[in-house]
C-alpha cells in the first residue's frame, strides 16, 4: 500500500517513513527541505535497504498538491508531518505560521475528500492541553487557549479535521506528542535543528560536543520535586511505530470514531535536572548548566497518561530515557565527525 508523509524527511517523519518501510508499505515523501536535506534519504535507504520516493514540493501551492495527487492517484493514505514548529519564530511571523500549517493542510484534505476513503494521521502535539490541571493527561483534558500561533495551529488543525471527517469519506487520527528526542540506533537520521537549538535535548547533546558553552536550565523554582519543570520525554522511534499502528488501524478500521485522538508519551515525567543526570550518565561526561530565570510561556508539568494509547490504540513506548539520550548522543557525535 503506498502512503504519502509530508514532512517526511524531518525529524519525526524521517523515523516514519523507517518504520513504514519495515512493515511494508510503499512511502511517497512530499518535503519542502526548508528544515530538513535530501541527504535523509540516503539514511532512510541505509537502514531499510529501499528509497521512498520523494516529491521536493510546497505544500502552499494548490497546484503543486492537486498536480501531486494525479500523479499518485492511489495514495488514500496520509501521515502529515510538515510544518512549522518554532514557538518563538511562530510569535514574530505568525502569518507564516498560519499559511504553511494551516493552507497546507486544507489543501491536502480537498484532496482526500474526493476519494471514496481516506485515513488521515495528523501530528498534534501535548501544547493543546496547555498547563492541564491533572497529571497524567488524559485525551479528555480540555484543550486551553493556545501560547503561541504554533500552538493554536495545532488546536485549529485539529478542528479543521474533525469538521471535515464529519461530512466526508475521511477518518483519522489524531497524535498529540509529548516530547520526542532521540535518534535511530543506526546513527543514519536523527534530529538536525537549523542555528541554535531551542529544545533541551539537542541543546544538551551539543553543549556536550562543546559547541556550545553550557545549558541554561531555564527555572528552579517550579513547584516540582527539584524545582525544574517537569516533561515526558518520548524516543522517537517508538513515536515512529505509533504512527504506523494508527494508520493500520484506519486502513483495517479499526477505529472506533471517525476522528480519534491519542496522547503519545511514555508516561513519566522527567525534570530539566533528571534529563541532564541522564546525559552525563550515558556519555560519562560532565554538563556544564546555569539556573536561569524561567522561559517565557513555558509551563510547570507535562506527562501523558497512557492508557487510551495502551489499551486502545494497542501501542506502548519501550525505550527508555537514557536510551533515548545515549542514541541522541551517539547521533550528535556521529553528526560532528
Ligand atoms: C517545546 C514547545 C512546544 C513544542 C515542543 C516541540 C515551547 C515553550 N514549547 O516544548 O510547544 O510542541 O517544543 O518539540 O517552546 N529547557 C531548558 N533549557 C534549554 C531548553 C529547554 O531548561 O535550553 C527546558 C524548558 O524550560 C522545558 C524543558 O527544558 O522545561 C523542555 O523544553 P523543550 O525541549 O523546549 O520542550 P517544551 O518547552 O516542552
Amino acid at each position: 500500500m503506498k502512503v504519502l508523509v509530508t514532512g517526511g524527511l524531518g525529524f519525526i517523519g524521517s523515523h516514519t517513513v523507517v518504520e513504514l518501510q519495515n512493515e511494508g508499505f510503499e512511502v511517497v515523501i512530499i518535503d519542502n527541505l526548508s528544515n530538513s536535506s535530501e541527504d535523509v534519504l540516503k539514511g532512510i535507504t541505509a537502514i531499510t535497504g529501499k528509497t521512498p520516493i520523494f516529491e521536493k514540493l510546497d505544500l502552499r501551492e494548490k497546484s503543486a498538491v492537486q498536480n501531486f495527487f494525479k500523479k499518485h492517484n492511489d495514495v488514500t493514505g496520509v501521515i502529515h508531518f510538515a510544518a512549522s514548529k518554532a514557538v518563538g519564530e511562530s510569535v514574530e511571523q505568525p502569518l507564516l505560521y498560519y499559511e504553511n500549517n494551516i493552507a497546507s493542510l486544507v489543501y491536502l484534505l480537498q484532496e482526500l475528500q474526493q476519494k471514496p476513503e481516506a485515513s488521515f494521521i495528523f501530528s498534534s502535539s501535548c501544547t493543546v492541553y496547555g498547563q492541564a490541571e491533572k497529571m497524567p493527561i488524559t485525551e479528555d483534558a480540555p484543550v486551553q487557549a493556545a501560547m503561541s500561533p504554533y500552538g493554536n495551529t495545532k488546536q485549529i488543525g485539529e478542528e479543521i479535521i474533525i469538521d471535515t471527517a464529519k461530512v466526508t469519506n475521511i477518518s483519522a487520527i489524531l497524535l498529540r506528542y509529548f516530547n520526542p528526542i532521540g535518534a535511530h540506533s543506526s546513527t543514519e537520521i536523527g534530529e538536525l535543528p537549523l542555528g541554535v537549538p531551542q529544545n533541551l535535548v539537542p541543546f544538551i547533546t551539543q553543549t556536550g560536543m562543546g559547541l556550545r558553552q553550557e545549558l541554561s536550565v531555564f527555572g528552579n523554582d517550579y513547584p516540582t520535586p527539584d524545582g525544574t519543570a517537569v516533561r515526558d520525554y518520548i524516543h522517537v522511534v517508538d513515536l515512529a511505530k505509533a504512527h504506523v499502528i494508527a494508520l493500520q488501524r484506519l486502513f483495517n478500521k479499526k477505529n472506533l470514531q471517525k476522528v480519534e485522538t491519542f496522547n503519545l508519551g511514555t508516561g513519566t515525567g522527567s525534570s530539566v535536572l533528571e534529563v541532564i543526570n541522564s546525559f552525563e550518565k550515558v556519555s560519562d561526561k560532565k554538563l556544564p548548566y546555569k539556573i536561569m530565570p524561567r522561559r517565557e510561556g513555558d509551563i510547570t508539568e507535562a506527562y501523558a497518561n497512557t492508557d487510551k494509547a495502551n489499551n486502545v490504540l494497542g501501542w506502548k513506548a519501550e525505550l527508555s530515557l537514557d536510551e533515548a539520550m545515549a542514541s541522541a548522543w551517539k547521533w550528535e557525535q556521529k553528526v560532528r565527525s
